[in-house]
């Protein structure tokens, strides 16, 4: 694809994830006026760029043209959300789900069940409507929930294990980082025990 015809495709993409930004900050304004409770750290987006557009497409065996992105990428737009627990990602999840002009294509919980190698997140892609000149199409954007410590895994995991080949350690860094993942969920439902008021005696 050429630049041109890329950012010409883009652009709705872009115009769905800052449709969906919006509305995430309006329910994080809401539901601290609500409880008084802060249940995002911070939100991050991209879209994907040009070069790993066509890359994930030829890893899917197709021709990398704007048509095969439409029609088999799902995460050109994604915004990445990191709440401080776990029980602030489902309230989200629940808040968000129920507007009803909004989509669910996809959803996966690798927090109530972590992948093999640890990593821990709940994935979601939403169709968004955009509404354009000649009508309405839903966009796809995908969204990663995850808490700080969650994040902090990941990024670390993708850090240290990315691009590492076999047979320079490794495997042995898999399982350290498997033991980590683990710690971390320990540390995190300590931390959210400390936080409930203690009960009256
Ligand atoms: P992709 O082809 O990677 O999009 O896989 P998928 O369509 O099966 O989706 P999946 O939900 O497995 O992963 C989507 C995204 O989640 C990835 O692009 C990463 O950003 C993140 N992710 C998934 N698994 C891992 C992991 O083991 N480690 C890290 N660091 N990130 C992960
Ligand atoms: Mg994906």
């Amino acid at each position: 694809m050429t630049d041109q015809e890329y950012y010409t495709f883009i652009q709705p993409y872009e115009d769905a994830k800052e449709v969906l930004l919006a509305r995430l900050h309006v329910l994080e304004h809401n539901l601290y006026e609500a409880s008084e409770s802060q249940p995002i750290h911070n939100i991050q987006s991209r879209i994907k760029e040009k070069n790993s557009l066509e890359d994930k497409l030829r890893k899917k065996k197709k021709e990398p043209t704007v048509m095969n992105a439409k029609d088999y990428l799902q995460d050109i737009a994604g915004v990445r959300v990191i709440c401080y627990f776990a029980d602030d990602i489902y309230n989200l999840v629940d808040v968000l789900k129920r507007q009803a002009d909004l989509i669910v294509v996809r959803e996966c919980d690798y927090i109530k069940k972590p992948k093999p190698n640890g990593y821990r997140s709940y994935h979601v892609i939403v169709g968004i409507p955009v509404y354009c000149l000649d009508g309405m199409e839903y966009f796809p954007v995908e969204i990663q929930f995850r808490t700080m410590s969650m994040d902090f895994w990941a990024s670390m995991e993708h850090r240290i294990l990315y691009k590492k080949q076999e047979g320079t350690g490794r495997k042995r860094l898999a399982e350290e980082l498997k033991d980590y993942a683990n710690t971390l969920v320990e540390i995190e439902e300590r931390l959210f025990h400390a936080m409930q008021p203690s009960e009256a005696t």
